[in-house]
């Protein structure tokens, strides 16, 4: 199912049944980009998510105890308040000069590359990328834009690789249109959260920086590759020209992005969002969310990583289930269950435990996020066991 089918379809079914009747592929595609449709009670640990997902009621809850504990301040069309606020604690996060407030990561991603890119056409992407697949073909039709796909099926290329196709494309042709921007995902959706090796990264950067082609990087979910492999927000900056960052996928908001880069080019991007339609009265609402939920993040991704070591070691000794690591994986691991009806399996997890884990027949997949701290290791496996027994088959 695609993604503009799988939304209509997501609208017109009734979403807290969905998950437990999508089998197979569209489940797992499902499971990939749709929040927890759960309730998320403080002491809920959920398998399905990159982060905290709150429902309506609980988001203006948590609007009012932020503002309670200190006044949010408004923005207006993206300046000033909370939004200046975060765009500043962003520019700090990732040492870049400017940073700037965009309705989607989709419009961080778009203007970044097109801006960089300047009057040359060529943008080198992952195949695999947000980019390349989930964007609407927006830098080509929208942009005048040519996307260039680099590793088919694999979550990133490598130096040699990407010089291939540079090559390829530069001597092949007579009217040449010029090589803009190389962009980079990390970690990636499509490919099971992977991360880029920093050493790629690095040698990309150099080469890139050596040949005067721009670097952007899709970082919609950046803090959970640090989390995972400890690699600083900055130093991953540092390789780039341009970062984007999501406010929604961890960090609690309703949407939005904050895309960080030189002044220069940041300065274009004010026009371009209004021009583009991206230009919102007041945007408040999500910076102080994600603001809140910022402070602190990186320590408690990093907690929730080493806490889910000894909780899936745990678990791993537990009759019927088995978790494996993704390789270069950051957050998202494979887990069978064997003689269990994993139906009933979930049931019991959410209903007795506030558990939410999406299970599957064969391979589901579960994420590791920051709800994993709310409760402890051994109430989780004895959880586990509990309902590994109530649903063998
Ligand atoms: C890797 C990646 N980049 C960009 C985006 C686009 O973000 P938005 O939904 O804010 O347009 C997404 C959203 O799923 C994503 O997963």
């Amino acid at each position: 199912m695609n993604d503009l089918k799988r939304r209509n379809f997501l609208k017109l079914s009734g979403l807290t049944v969905l998950p437990t009747l999508l089998p197979g592929i569209a489940a797992k595609a499902f499971a990939s980009e749709s929040p927890n449709l759960q309730p998320a009670a403080n002491e809920t640990v959920s398998f399905n998510d990159d982060g905290p997902f709150y429902q309506p009621a609980e988001y203006i809850n948590k609007l009012q105890e932020i503002n309670a504990a200190q006044p949010i301040k408004m923005d207006f069309y993206g300046g000033g308040g909370a939004v200046a606020q975060l765009c500043e604690q962003f520019a700090g996060l990732t040492g870049k000069p400017a940073s700037i407030y965009m309705p989607s990561g989709t419009m961080a991603n778009q203007l970044a590359i097109s801006v960089l890119s300047g009057e040359n056409t060529k943008i080198f992407v992952q195949e695999t990328s947000h980019i390349y697949r989930d964007e609407g073909d927006s830098a080509q039709s929208v942009f005048n834009k040519r996307l260039i796909p680099v590793a088919q099926g694999e979550a990133h290329f490598t130096l040699e690789q990407l010089q291939q196709a540079v090559n390829y494309h530069n001597q092949g042709e007579v009217f040449k249109s010029g090589i803009g921007t190389i962009a980079i995902e990390n970690p990636v959706r499509r490919c099971d959260g992977k991360f880029v090796p920093l050493e790629e990264i690095r040698k990309i950067s150099a080469w890139c920086r050596q040949k005067g082609y721009k670097l952007h990087l899709d970082g919609a979910r950046i803090f959970l590759a640090m989390a995972f492999n400890g690699v600083s927000l900055k130093e991953y900056s540092s390789y780039f020209d341009t970062v984007y960052i999501s406010l929604y996928k961890y960090l609690g908001a309703a949407g939005g992005a904050v895309l960080c880069g030189d002044k220069e080019t940041i300065s274009h991007m004010e026009h371009l969002i209004k021009i583009h339609g991206g230009t919102t009265f007041s945007s408040w609402g999500n910076a102080a969310m994600a603001l809140h939920n910022l402070n602190g993040l990186e320590d408690r991704l990093k907690r929730s990583a080493d806490k889910s070591k000894e909780l899936f070691a745990g678990l791993n000794k537990l009759p019927g289930v088995k978790i494996t690591a993704i390789p270069n994986g950051s957050n998202i691991f494979n887990m069978e269950l064997t003689g269990v009806d994993a139906r009933l399996f979930s049931k019991t997890l959410a209903d007795k435990y506030q558990v939410m884990l999406r299970a599957q027949k064969g391979t589901t997949q579960i994420r590791v996020n920051e709800t994993l701290l709310r409760q402890d290791n051994q109430r989780i496996i004895s959880a586990f066991d509990d309902a590994l027994k109530v649903a063998k088959v």
